[in-house]
């Protein structure tokens, strides 16, 4: 319950108090069938805080198709474990009636331009969906204000998912939420997959045909790195190659706005920051990844 796992913040809290000094929560919000990419967030949050508090609950409101979420991997025992091990002090594991005791909530939040493309346009509410329960998620964690002890906290997301980061750091400075939103470099296979609880549906051959998207996104690195022009349709061109893969968009956006940068001439190179985003669908199994572009 939510009401126990206030509790329990306030207890380690108190439990882990050196006299005089800050104490720092943490909460790694996450659906669960956790992976390396989930285990990174864990074991950066604890190195960087004293309290670490990790969520799992798969917020069917997110899912804008009922099968997906129906089939969403759960896998609480082993998630423990890889918890236990990435140095998290709290699991919080509610069911549904818990974070949505009134069912689903009336008042929404709208994240307007930043929810409209890309993701949002694919995957229609899920971004509200999101948000829904994030907020939620960073109001459980919010420290209690009877501690004897000052408390920072922070909040820790994936890069992975760069489009659900922007909107996540943009309700908070719109919504005064009272948090520090710290983000994390996607986790990938020695291969270039970016890590994902849904690669457990890509069979060998979509699994090896999932690695045009890195590989695309890295040959618009090693451009962006050299300083020459992008041709973003090269890297549009390599993935339609491959027969597996259905692209749904490639593109070059401004990592905070998600604005598409418009380069006035190819011949152009990046100049500023910059983040490509791409998402296609192998097999049955969608998949997004990214790459930022810094210069
Ligand atoms: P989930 O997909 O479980 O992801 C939880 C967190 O792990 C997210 O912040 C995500 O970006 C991060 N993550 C996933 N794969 C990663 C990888 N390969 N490398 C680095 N980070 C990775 O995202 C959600 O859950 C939900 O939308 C949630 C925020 C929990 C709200 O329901």
């Amino acid at each position: 319950t939510v009401a126990a796992l206030k509790d329990a913040v306030r207890g380690r809290l108190e439990e882990s108090a050196v006299s005089g000094s800050v104490r720092r929560l943490a909460l790694v919000p996450t659906m669960g069938a956790l992976h390396e990419g989930h285990a990174r967030l864990v074991r950066t949050a604890a190195a960087e805080n004293d309290v670490v508090v990790v969520t799992i609950f798969v917020n069917e409101l997110q899912f804008n198709d009922r099968e997906d979420f129906l089939r969403y991997p759960r896998t609480l025992e082993a998630d423990v474990e890889l918890l236990a091990g990435a140095g998290a002090d709290l699991v919080f594991a509610p069911e549904a009636a818990e974070v949505y005791p009134d069912g689903p909530p009336l008042v929404k939040l709208d994240c307007g331009r930043l929810g409209e493309r890309f993701e949002g346009k694919a995957r229609p509410g899920h971004f509200d969906g999101m948000l829904a329960v994030v907020s939620k998620l960073l109001h459980y964690g919010q420290p209690p204000l009877s501690t004897a002890v000052p408390v920072t906290y922070r909040a820790y997301f994936g890069q992975k998912d760069a489009q659900q980061l922007a909107i996540i750091r943009r309700m908070v400075a719109d919504l005064n939420y009272d948090v520090d939103i710290r983000s994390v470099p996607i986790v990938r296979s020695p291969e270039g997959l970016a890590l994902s609880s849904r690669n457990r549906f890509l069979s060998a051959e979509e699994a090896e045909a999932a690695l045009v998207l890195s590989r695309a996104l890295f040959l618009l690195k090693r451009r962006a790195d050299a300083g020459e022009p992008l041709h973003i349709e090269d890297a549009e061109a390599m993935i339609a190659s491959q027969p597996l893969a259905k692209l749904d968009y490639f593109e070059v956006v401004d990592p905070r706005t998600l604005e598409p940068l418009a380069f006035n001439c190819p011949e152009t190179p990046l100049t500023g920051e910059a983040l490509a985003l791409v998402a296609a669908r192998v097999g049955a199994v969608r998949l997004i990844d990214n790459m930022p572009l810094g210069r």
